[in-house]
């Protein structure tokens, strides 16, 4: 095969509070040679997750990306040229890849790699059927235990993940209250996304809208931000209430990221309540089970895919900054041209 170039964007620093177009280095290389037990794919689209601050940062669920490295980000890519008897031109395949063109992996790590069905949509792949989609679906059913009549509030809520999961309590008969930034997303969560009410915390008085709309207190709430409004709903527990920690985007960019504790966790214990973290991939071997059901859900209209999508490896830095200034709307994803 003739040489190939690759474009990537590699790791220039550590971000120091909110990411930066300059914590990237664009570069320009060669494709080094296939190895025996590697594949090279040309990366069709990338996932832009908040976890991905995280990632630039520190050791996580994975080692931190040394300065240098080409910056990480899950996605999908064909199959160019394959030395696995498992995997052969043409193979759509998903995994933890990079900001590049160009990428050669042998699968392994966490994530691991997984072959596409053929003529799978890589973008449906990479939202309600990719890691966000699979994260509402396990914190709301397995963490959150949502159960029929329910008040269930969720933060981030027309965000990938925050989306998806008010989407599904609605399926299984709760009362859904979303809590996102700005008018134009809370009035889709209620016209478009099916939530029985939105509060804009970037204009209202959280506190006092969620006494307004759950007056019995609440039963589920699915934490996609932490900080401030993480204690707002502490305050208005209903007994027995699951408050699922999913994420903490508010804290992300704090100086060593975790930020501030909650002040109001007394209320679990007044309130019997459980408070639990969950990792995504606890849920891994459950996974098949979960894609079902969204296919299910999509298909039957009772779940809306809402993508918000970048186009060229070149404006990847500039994409990943909205997840942390609320400009994305659902999920954020970027195509190749
Ligand atoms: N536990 C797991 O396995 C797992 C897996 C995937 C994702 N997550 C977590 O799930 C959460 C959502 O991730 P996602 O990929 O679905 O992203 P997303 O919700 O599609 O995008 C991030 C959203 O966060 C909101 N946001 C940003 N800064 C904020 C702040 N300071 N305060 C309040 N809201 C803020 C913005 O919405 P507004 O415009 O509404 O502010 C933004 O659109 C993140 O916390 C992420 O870390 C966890």
């Amino acid at each position: 095969m003739a040489e190939l170039k690759n474009r990537q964007w590699l790791l220039a620093a550590r971000p120091q509070g909110m990411i930066k177009e300059s914590d990237f280095r664009w570069n320009e290389a060669a494709v080094p040679a296939l190895k025996d037990g590697q594949i090279l794919l040309r990366n069709r689209a990338f996932s832009f997750d908040p976890t991905q601050r995280g990632w630039m940062s520190m050791d996580t669920y994975i080692p931190a990306i040394p300065l240098g490295h080409v910056m990480l980000a899950m996605a999908v890519g064909e199959v160019v040229e394959s030395k696995r008897p498992d995997y052969a031109k043409g193979d759509l395949v998903q995994g933890l890849f990079g900001w590049e063109d160009y990428t050669l992996t042998d699968g392994r790590g966490l994530f691991g790699m997984q072959k596409l069905p053929p003529g799978t949509d890589p973008l449906l792949a990479l939202s309600l059927l990719g890691v966000t989609g699979l994260t509402a679906y396990f914190g709301t059913l397995a963490v959150g235990q949502v159960k029929e009549g329910d008040t269930f509030v969720v933060s981030g809520a027309a965000g990938a993940t925050g989306s998806v999961a008010g989407m599904i309590a609605k399926i299984k008969g709760c009362r859904v209250i979303g809590i996102a930034g700005g008018r134009a997303k809370c009035e889709w969560l209620t016209a478009q996304a099916g939530f029985d009410a939105a509060i804009d915390y970037k204009h209202e008085d959280v506190g006092e809208a969620l006494k307004r709309h759950c007056p019995k207190g609440i039963d589920v709430y699915f934490d996609n931000v932490g900080g401030e409004i993480l204690d707002l709903v502490l305050a208005r527990l209903a007994d027995g209430a699951r408050v699922v920690l999913c994420g903490a985007i508010s804290q992300y960019n704090q100086a060593g990221m975790l930020g501030t504790g909650p002040k109001n966790y007394f209320n679990l214990i007044l309130h019997r309540s459980r408070m639990e973290g969950f990792l995504v991939f606890q849920f891994a071997q459950r996974y098949p089970e979960a894609i079902a059901d969204l296919v299910k859900w999509f298909s039957a209209g009772q779940i809306k895919n809402q993508i918000d999508l970048a186009k060229g490896l070149e404006h990847a830095p500039k994409t990943i900054i909205r997840l942390f200034t609320g400009a994305n709307f659902g999920k954020q994803l970027l195509e190749l041209k």
